[in-house]
């Protein structure tokens, strides 16, 4: 009876789930089997997870559910990273500041002062040229693929049966006659996949340059009206920096290109000059496609045949490792309140 829960995907977005199915639904990891097309240590356009910069920052919207899956996920966060052992699993905090070429929303202001650690909202003296408004905080970064590869690894240490399976339809994903619920965890898949092909789902293309810059131990951020420049540090990676960016919505090549790279290092080395204290190691350029849903991430509860359940979980756009937990969270419960009312009707 392994596969009695099936979440189908292993990107970061089904990763958070089955931890969540686990140390907040109380399922018996032996239950859950992960069936995914892609799983950590791939690399493919159609997985996104192990291209993100990875940390936490003001990308996500203002919205209430927005800023609930963040808040979630932050003050939730440190307790991933004691069972995996600590800071070298891949996620780590480091101090980070946001510039913003115009207003943010005051509720995301708000929301981020209650919980972020060291939130302040900086001088306007203190303030680069032409920024309007600025934030320094203690945010959570991700090493992606390191993060990624240690919690399919704890999970399947835990007893949970990660498979590689592309499915073509949404019926294949009930593995067996004991499956009795379906997590769809699918990310960018979302808008092939046989069944319901949500026409709602849409890449945003982003492209990143990774440089090795050990003396740079703080994120950065700018965002202005069209683009976002950011430098990232890669925990436990030995020195890598990311540094992007762009968001293009509707593009979905994962070809990288020369003109976008040099853009990139023009913006952020601008933004900050003293990553030009080393000679520029260019370590390797990647594009991947956030998968981005107009109306925002669905977590929505279908009732199929027999009782049996999927459990939609997609849509994290560019925001999955700092929201997704929290989207988890909120699939999960789905998943308990369904069950409480079953059982009340028997
Ligand atoms: C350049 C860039 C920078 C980013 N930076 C950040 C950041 O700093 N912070 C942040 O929080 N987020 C960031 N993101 C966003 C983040 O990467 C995504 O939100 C997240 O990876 C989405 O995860 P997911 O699990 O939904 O999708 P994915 O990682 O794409 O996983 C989908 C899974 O579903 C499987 N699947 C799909 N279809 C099928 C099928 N038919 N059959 C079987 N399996 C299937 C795939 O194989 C895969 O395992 C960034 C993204 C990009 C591109
Ligand atoms: C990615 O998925 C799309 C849609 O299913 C498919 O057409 C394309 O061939 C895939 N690309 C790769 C590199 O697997
Ligand atoms: C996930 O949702 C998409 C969009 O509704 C649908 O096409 C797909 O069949 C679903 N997949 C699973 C495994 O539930
Ligand atoms: C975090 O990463 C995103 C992109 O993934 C970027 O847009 C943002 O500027 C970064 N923020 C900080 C504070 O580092
Ligand atoms: C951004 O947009 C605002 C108003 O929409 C405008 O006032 C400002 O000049 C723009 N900034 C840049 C850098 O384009």
């Amino acid at each position: 009876m392994s596969d009695t829960y099936v979440v189908v995907g292993a990107g970061i977005v089904g990763l958070y789930t089955a931890y969540s199915l686990v140390y907040e639904a109380g399922v018996s990891p032996k239950d859950i089997t992960i069936a995914a097309a892609h799983i950590p240590g791939d690399q493919s356009i159609n997985y996104t997870s192990p291209w993100a910069g990875g940390n936490f920052s003001c990308i996500s919207p203002g919205d209430k559910k927005s800023l609930s899956y963040d808040r979630y996920t932050y003050t939730h966060l440190s307790e991933i990273q004691k069972r995996l052992g600590g800071p070298s699993c891949g996620l780590d905090m480091r101090p980070a500041t946001d510039y913003f070429h115009k207003y943010p929303p005051a509720k995301k202001m708000e929301s981020l002062k209650e919980y972020v650690k060291d939130f302040r909202i900086l001088e306007k003296s203190a303030l680069p040229k032409g920024i309007v408004f600025g934030i320094s905080y203690t945010t959570w970064n991700f090493n992606c693929p390191l993060f990624l590869q240690n919690l399919a690894s704890f999970l399947e240490k835990l007893g949970v049966t990660i498979i590689k399976k592309k499915l073509e339809h949404l019926s294949q994903a009930f593995l067996s006659p004991n499956t009795k619920v379906v997590f769809n965890c699918t990310g960018i898949g979302a808008i092939t996949l046989g069944g319901v092909k949500d026409t709602n789902v849409y890449p945003t293309r982003g492209q990143v340059v990774v440089i090795k810059a050990p003396h740079i131990q703080f994120n950065m951020c700018l965002w202005s009206n069209e683009s976002a420049t950011y430098i990232i540090p890669r925990p436990n990676s030995n020195g890598e920096l990311v540094m992007g960016g762009f968001l293009q919505k509707g593009i979905s090549t994962g070809d990288t290109f020369k003109h976008e790279t040099e853009d990139i290092i023009k913006r952020a080395t601008k933004m900050a000059p003293q990553i030009l204290d080393r000679p520029l190691d260019v370590v390797r350029v990647a594009a991947g496609l956030r998968p981005s849903r107009h109306g925002g991430p669905r977590i929505e509860l279908e009732e199929v045949e027999d009782g049996k359940l999927v459990i939609h979980n997609y849509g994290a756009s560019g925001y999955g490792y700092q929201g997704g937990w929290g989207m988890a969270h909120d699939a999960v419960r789905l998943l308990i309140k369904a069950q409480r009312a079953s059982q009340a009707s028997l």
